[in-house]
């Protein structure tokens, strides 16, 4: 572990709460016909865990939002990689690494509603609520923080740190 982190949840600790939120997944979306779309880069590891631990089929998607800067389109959500599936008539499950202000995931949600899904929900591994701007429904969240920058388990900090296993705060994230 790199110095300037502290450890938030150990690997074991996200194990045991993956095969809960997969246990609870499995029931809800018993007969249902489940398409998870996992949010790029960060939610990668999370998914492949997740996946692993439901006991009902699913098919897996990918998108990557990035967002305009410009003043012309403040705000505006971009699929920098968009669903190859059709989520028209499926009831989707946004698998995301961890929300913060709410906006990307609130204009996600919206945005595959708006494309003819049944039903649209949310799975994060960390709902981190000390910074949130619009209101999103948490559907399956695995671990609650009010604040702090972290890394691990797929998240990332300036493109690092996402391999490592566990979940670990970063001490001083502006000389990381
Ligand atoms: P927001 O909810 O629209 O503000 O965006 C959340 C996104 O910001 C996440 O999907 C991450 O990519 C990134 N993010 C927010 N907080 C953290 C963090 O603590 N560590 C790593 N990435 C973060
Ligand atoms: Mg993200």
């Amino acid at each position: 572990m790199p110095s300037a982190m502290s450890p938030v949840f150990t690997p074991q600790e996200i194990a045991e709460r993956v095969a809960q939120l997969g246990a609870r997944i499995s029931r809800e979306y018993a007969d249902k016909d489940l398409l998870l779309v996992g949010v790029l880069k960060g939610a990668f590891v999370f998914l492949a865990d997740l996946a692993r631990s439901l006991t009902i089929p699913a098919q897996v998607d990918f998108v990557r939002l990035s967002s305009y800067q410009d003043k012309d389109h403040p705000g505006e959500l971009v699929f920098s990689r968009d669903l190859e599936l059709d989520p028209r008539g499926r009831h989707v499950l946004v698998v995301e690494d961890i929300v913060d202000t709410g906006r990307s995931m609130s204009k996600l949600m919206a945005s595959l509603a708006g494309r003819g899904a049944e039903s649209v929900r949310l799975c994060a591994l960390i709902d981190k609520t000390e910074r949130r701007e619009v209101h999103v429904e948490v559907d399956f969240s695995g671990f609650r923080l009010s604040q702090g920058f972290l890394v691990g388990y797929g998240l990332d900090f300036a493109e690092n740190h996402r391999c490592l296993p566990g979940v670990y705060k970063l001490l001083n994230p502006k000389d990381a």
